[in-house]
């Protein structure tokens, strides 16, 4: 028995070697027996991935008390073209229903989380939902009223907020867009990738939610709300030690979008 309990069985066990190979630190090897085993004082260098349960071809390696026989099995993935289309329709929404997104498709949303890839596998990040109408109100109201003040004292201190200035001042919810939902992320300061993770997570997390009919935008307002009134890190309970990566604003949407767009052709190159 080892810490990360790396088990084989060795009735099933091909001694193909694969896990052995998938291993990115490096840290399994044949044992004598041609079963793979962990190399002695490795334990700390496993960045946790599972890698070597996920790609043994006989479901016979398991790692942290994990049964091979509880992962999703490998499957067809959906059609290129259902990704395509997915990709091309999604479009930042602007405009939601007053009313929470139902309880079920919120927990779809958040046990997605999980997969989602960081740097060296780190998986810190802090997911801080905004779960309901009435709280994202209270936060909307309180954030827009110290807006609207400081249109009036201090505009200077808004930078990008002055596009929306005449908005501004006629009450509507630029910032926040109205939407019933938040969701902010945040990464340990002293995680490999803070400043990635955050942004990869809420990618992912905007294509499933639009694949389930939502609405998302990402919200460099909002974030940009956490700089200048930090109180706000304290209200979504970003915890000590972390900082805030983005915003994504979400709800069910109130408007439709009947095609995609047409966009400029983006600058590639290929390097010879
Ligand atoms: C990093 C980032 C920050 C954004 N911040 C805001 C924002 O604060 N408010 C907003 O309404 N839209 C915001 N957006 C949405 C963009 O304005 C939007 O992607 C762009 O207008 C194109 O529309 P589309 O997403 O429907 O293709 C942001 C998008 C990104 C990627």
């Amino acid at each position: 028995m080892n810490g990360l309990k790396f088990e084989v069985d060795s009735q099933k066990c091909v001694r193909c070697g694969a896990c052995i190979r998938d291993c990115a630190p490096g840290i399994l090897a044949s044992g004598e027996d041609g079963l793979p085993v962990l190399l002695p004082g490795s334990e700390a260098r496993c960045t946790r991935c599972q890698h070597c349960l996920a790609v043994c071809p006989a479901g016979a390696v398991s790692i942290f008390g994990r049964n091979p026989a509880d992962s999703t099995p490998a499957g067809n993935l959906p059609e290129p073209e259902s990704m395509l289309r997915l990709i091309r329709l999604r479009r930042s929404c602007r405009s939601y229903q007053r009313k929470n997104v139902d309880a079920e498709t919120l927990d779809q949303l958040k046990s997605m989380l999980a997969w989602v890839p960081t740097g060296v596998n780190n998986h810190r990040l802090d997911f801080a939902f905004v779960d309901d109408l009435a709280v994202m109100d209270e936060i909307r109201n309180s954030v827009n009223a110290r807006i609207l003040e400081r249109m009036n004292s201090a505009p200077e201190t808004l930078g990008g907020l002055l596009r929306y200035r005449e908005q501004v001042l006629a009450g509507k919810d630029v910032i926040f867009r109205g939407a019933p939902h938040m969701l902010v992320v945040s990464a340990p300061e002293d995680s490999p990738c803070p400043a990635y993770d955050p942004t990869i997570a809420l990618s992912y997390f905007e294509l499933y939610a639009q694949s389930l009919g939502l609405g998302t935008v990402w919200c460099g307002l909002a974030a940009a709300m956490f700089s200048l009134f930090p109180d706000l890190g304290e209200r979504v309970g970003i915890p000590a030690g972390y900082r805030l990566g983005y915003v994504m604003l979400f709800g069910p949407a109130a408007v439709r979008y009947p095609r995609a767009t047409q966009p400029e052709p983006v600058r590639i190159h290929s390097v010879c």
